[in-house]
C-alpha cells in the first residue's frame, strides 16, 4: 500500500505496524514457551480523553495477542485503594505490566502512585528506578512509551540525530524531560545536542529557529507557526489539544509543512507509536520474566 501523505509527512501508523509486526515475532517466540504477555490497565475516574486511549491501548493488545485486564476505580476512590490495587497487581504472575492512566484525580499522588508499581512491571517508565536508569543510560530499565517512541520515528524515518540541534518544547515526566534525557545520551539514535524550552524560557522562537529537530509537546493548540522553523528541519507533533470540539496539536501543521524536512501528522503520528512501544515495553517484560534477552 502506497502512503496517503506527501513525501515529507511521517506516516506514524504505518511505522507503528512494523513495531507491532516485529512484536508478533516476539510473542510467538514467547508462546512456545507457553507464555503470554500481561498488561494491566488501571483507569481513575472517567475522563474522557483517558476512556478513549485506554480503549485504543486495550484494543492493540487483544489484536497482537497480550493479556489485558482493565481495572475502573470511581474518581472519589481513596488513594490507599489505589495503592492496594497495584499491590495485588504487583504480585499477579499473569501480568508483566502494569499501566495507570494519567491524569490522576487531584487528591491522588501521582508521585506516591507511580513509585508504587514494581519497577520490573512499569511499562511507563515513570518508577524512580527507571527514571534514574534512563538517565545514567542504563538499558535495563523501561524508557517512557512517548518519547520512545519519537525516537523510534525519527530512527526508521532516517532522522539524524547525531550531532543535531535537538529543540524540545515542554517538560513534562511524561514527554519533556525523558525525551531530553533520551536525546542527549552517548550512543546510536541519540548522541543530540538538547535544549528544552519552558514556560519560563526568553525568546523561544529564536531557540526553535536553531532546530534540526523540533519537538513539540508544550499542549498549547498550534504554538509552532512556520515563522519558529528552520527550512529543512524535522517536526514532531505530540499535542492533543480539544479546540471547539475539534482535536489540534502543537504545530500548524498546514504552514509548517510547506517548509519542514520531515513533519509528523497530527493524528496519525506519534500516537500511534506511543501504543506501539507500550506493546513493546510489556513483551519486553514478559521475556526478562521468562529469562529471555532484552
Ligand atoms: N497519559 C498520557 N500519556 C500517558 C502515558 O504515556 N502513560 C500513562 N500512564 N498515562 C498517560
Amino acid at each position: 500500500m502506497t502512503s496517503p501523505h506527501p513525501d515529507n509527512v511521517i506516516d506514524g501508523r504505518a511505522i507503528a505496524a512494523c513495531v507491532l509486526g516485529e512484536l508478533g515475532q516476539r510473542i510467538a517466540e514467547l508462546k512456545k514457551r507457553s507464555a503470554q504477555p500481561g498488561l494491566a490497565f488501571v483507569r481513575v475516574g472517567d475522563d474522557p480523553a483517558s476512556k478513549v486511549y485506554v480503549g485504543r491501548k486495550e484494543k492493540t493488545c487483544g489484536e497482537l495477542g497480550i493479556f489485558s485486564e482493565t481495572k475502573v476505580l470511581p474518581n472519589d476512590t481513596p488513594e490507599r485503594d489505589l495503592l492496594a490495587l497495584i499491590d495485588t497487581l504487583n504480585s499477579d504472575e499473569r501480568l508483566h505490566g502494569i499501566l495507570v492512566q494519567a491524569p490522576l484525580p487531584a487528591h491522588i499522588s501521582e508521585a506516591r502512585v507511580y513509585s508504587s508499581v514494581m519497577p520490573q512491571k512499569d511499562v511507563d517508565g515513570f518508577h524512580p528506578v527507571n527514571v534514574g536508569k534512563l538517565m545514567l543510560g542504563d538499558a535495563g530499565g523501561f524508557r517512557p512509551c512517548t518519547p520512545a517512541g519519537i525516537l523510534e520515528l525519527l530512527a526508521r524515518s532516517n532522522i539524524r540525530t547525531q550531532g543535531a540541534e535537538a529543540v524540545i518544547l515542554g517538560r513534562g515526566n511524561i514527554v519533556g524531560k525523558p525525551m531530553a534525557a533520551m536525546l542527549c545520551q552517548k550512543g546510536k539514535n541519540a548522541n543530540a545536542t538538547v535544549t528544552l524550552c519552558h514556560s519560563a524560557t526568553r525568546d523561544i522562537r529564536s531557540h526553535c529557529l536553531r532546530a534540526d529537530i523540533l519537538i513539540a509537546a508544550i499542549g498549547a493548540a498550534e504554538f509552532v507557526k512556520a515563522d519558529m522553523v528552520k527550512p529543512g528541519a524535522a517536526v514532531i507533533d505530540v499535542g492533543v489539544n480539544r479546540v471547539n470540539g475539534k482535536l489540534v496539536g502543537d504545530v500548524d501543521f498546514a504552514a509548517v509543512q510547506k517548509l519542514a524536512g520531515k513533519i509528523t501528522p497530527n493524528p496519525g503520528g506519534v500516537g500511534p507509536m506511543t501504543i506501539a512501544m507500550l506493546m513493546h515495553n510489556t513483551v519486553t517484560a514478559a521475556e526478562r520474566f521468562h529469562g529471555m534477552t532484552h
